[in-house]
């Protein structure tokens, strides 16, 4: 079995699969690096979670376990959603740079997904509007600043229907009106789609008034996890 789909092990925690992700005492390594320590942590469906720490604190190896890229080195993944379901952000956005930013796009298009092509292209349309990149799709992504970059990669991670979001640093080169409006445009897919999010960033300033949850790492240990109201 793929990734972090780990059926099996349902009947052995009591939580009455109410979780995605459950991690359970998880260690990473990277050779003699140890990245992440310790880390014990519950993601719940229509979960809406930022991943904060330093750089290097550990944000985008958690990431990318929970994608099912790394394995841990110790501890357990209790996953509950097949990976085909999970669309990741990645910080180097995983772009075709010859390519437009529309036909990068089109690598979302999946038929068992949408009845139709016009399906597609109709939410496509609607969510190049909502980040206002319209006049800037037929750009190649070479010719693309990093803001439009980032909205692109979101923008086709969306497209592929996912029922989870990793996202990391969605907001890196985005000046704040523009972060807000990723941030809005999340925030929307989770509430009315009821998309489950997991974010890193250490935009402070973003996540200020937010109502949903923290996971602060820091040196690779959890330091924190709950409400944001109280770091
Ligand atoms: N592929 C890798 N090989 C070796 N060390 C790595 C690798 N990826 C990350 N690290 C190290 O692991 C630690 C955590 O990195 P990372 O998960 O990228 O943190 P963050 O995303 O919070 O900046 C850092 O010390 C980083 O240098
Ligand atoms: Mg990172």
């Amino acid at each position: 079995m793929r990734g972090v789909f780990q059926r099996e092990n349902r009947s052995r925690i009591n939580l009455k699969d109410q979780f995605i992700y459950h991690l359970d005492n998880i260690g990473l390594s990277y050779g003699r690096l140890k990245a992440l320590n310790q880390v014990t942590l519950t993601i719940n469906p229509g979960d809406m979670i930022f991943l904060t720490g330093k750089s290097g604190a550990g944000k985008t190896s958690l990431l990318n376990l929970l994608a099912g890229h790394l394995r841990p080195t110790s501890g357990k993944i209790y996953g509950m959603t097949d990976e085909r379901f999970v669309a990741q952000v990645f910080q180097d956005l995983k772009l075709f740079d010859d390519l437009t930013i529309e036909e990068n796009l089109w690598y979302a298009y999946d038929r068992s997904l949408y009845k139709t092509k016009a399906e597609f292209i109709s939410d496509r349309n609607e969510l190049i509007a909502l980040l206002g990149i319209k006049d800037r799709v037929h750009l190649k992504v070479s010719q693309a600043n990093g803001g439009l970059k980032h909205k692109a990669a979101l923008i086709r991670a969306l497209l592929t229907r996912p029922q989870i979001l990793l996202a990391d640093e969605p907001t890196a080169s985005l000046d704040k009106e523009n972060a807000h409006k990723i941030f809005d445009l999340l925030n929307f897919y989770n509430v009315k789609r009821n998309l489950t999010v997991i974010w890193a960033t250490h935009n402070r300033e973003l996540i200020k008034n937010f109502p949903g949850k923290i996971v602060h790492l820091e040196n690779g240990k959890l330091v924190y996890s709950g409400h944001a109201c109280f770091i």
